[in-house]
């Protein structure tokens, strides 16, 4: 499967290098970063990284994961001054050190069995920011993998009891994205062990 993956998505982001330009951060992320309890951040499936960038220029240490080698060269390239640290590695497998993380962050991208294990890696009251794109009848693009669309409220559910929900919302995705699509959004607070 990996790397399946990784020549879909270098070849993805090699054809259409509109998706490395830059591009405004997540905006779940950029209104509930500040309630980090610190300054250690994860960007799973970081792509070209425009939440990673935008939390190193808000003063955190980000490591930005990602199977894709040209995404995380364009991120280098953009943020070498910026306390980020590229990551090549494959999410299927990849296990996010243990109770180390104040914030860890999945935008577009879902797997199910890696926000457990992302869980694992946050330190308690540090905060899950996940977003991503859900099944919709008015879904511009409808031959996406169903299981890679997330089902009503599924998102409040996969949080469910290892976090306090401080945030949830549903809503149609931003201009910049190449096709319209509804989202979810949420922000999680691990609770105190
Ligand atoms: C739609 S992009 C999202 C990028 C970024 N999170 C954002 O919101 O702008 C999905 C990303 O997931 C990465 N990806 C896909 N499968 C992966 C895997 N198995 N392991 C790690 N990254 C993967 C791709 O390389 C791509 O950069």
């Amino acid at each position: 499967m990996a790397e399946k993956d990784r020549t879909k998505w270098n070849q993805k982001y090699q054809e259409k290098p509109v998706l490395l330009e830059a591009r405004p951060p997540s905006l779940v992320l950029e209104n509930h970063y500040r309630q980090a309890p610190g300054k250690h951040a994860i960007d799973l499936a970081c792509g070209s990284g425009r939440n990673s960038i935008f939390l190193a220029k808000h003063g955190f240490c980000v490591d930005a994961v990602d199977i894709s080698s040209v995404a995380l060269s364009s991120l280098h390239e953009h943020a070498s001054d910026l306390d980020i640290t590229p990551i090549e590695a494959d999410l299927d497998t990849f296990t996010p050190k243990e109770a180390y993380y104040d914030l860890a962050v999945m935008t577009n991208y879902l797997d199910r069995k890696l926000i457990a294990r992302t869980a694992a890696s946050l330190k308690p009251q540090a905060l899950f920011v996940i977003e991503t794109y859900m099944q919709h009848p008015e879904n511009e693009k409808q031959d996406s993998n169903p299981d890679f669309l997330l089902g009503e409220g599924e998102l409040k559910t996969l949080l469910e009891g290892s976090f306090e929900i401080l945030h949830y919302v549903e809503f149609w995705n931003e201009p910049h994205e190449l096709y319209r699509m509804r989202k979810q959004g949420i922000v999680g607070r691990k609770n105190k062990l």
